[in-house]
């Protein structure tokens, strides 16, 4: 069996929503201070509902492919609803990652909630603080560099 599935190949080979909005409303920037991947997720936001995103990921193919997956998951869906994504949610959505791939869905996870955590920030509005990950907790140490040899 492949190690990736064909939708993995497929966001990584064809990622949707790739790109920055300069006008953004949230801007969320997250890192596996093992690997060094980055995620940076840009969000434009109409009333409540989440009218764009566009996403930059400097990383793995499974960073690229998760990155693709959420945008496309949370496009035209309500912040409550986007803010319920979990990276389970986007592994499936993928068609499954490998398990010591898994933690390169988390970043766009996270990369999601700073972005709607920086956009209620930006604006003042009040939130549940216990919604959004802590600064450590950015899947270190579910990290596959350490041990792989090939290039993430
Ligand atoms: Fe670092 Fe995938 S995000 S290996």
């Amino acid at each position: 069996m492949a190690l990736y599935s064909d939708v993995v190949m497929d966001h990584f080979r064809n990622p949707r929503n790739v790109g920055v909005l300069e006008d953004a409303d949230g801007v969320g920037e997250v890192g596996n201070a093992k690997c060094g991947d980055i995620m940076k997720i840009y969000l434009k936001i109409d009333g409540d509902r989440i009218q764009d995103v566009r996403f930059e990921t400097f990383g793995c193919g499974s960073a690229i492919a998760s990155s693709s997956m959420a945008t496309e998951l949370i496009k035209g869906k309500p912040l409550s609803e986007a803010l319920t994504l979990t990276n389970r949610a986007v592994a499936e959505a993928l068609d499954g990652l490998p398990a010591h791939k898994l933690h390169c869905s988390v970043l766009a996870e996270e990369a999601i909630k700073a972005a709607i955590q920086d956009y209620y920030e930006r604006n003042g509005i009040p939130y549940d603080a216990a919604l959004f990950p802590q600064e450590s907790s950015h899947g270190h140490d579910h990290c596959c560099c350490a041990s792989e040899t090939e290039a993430c």
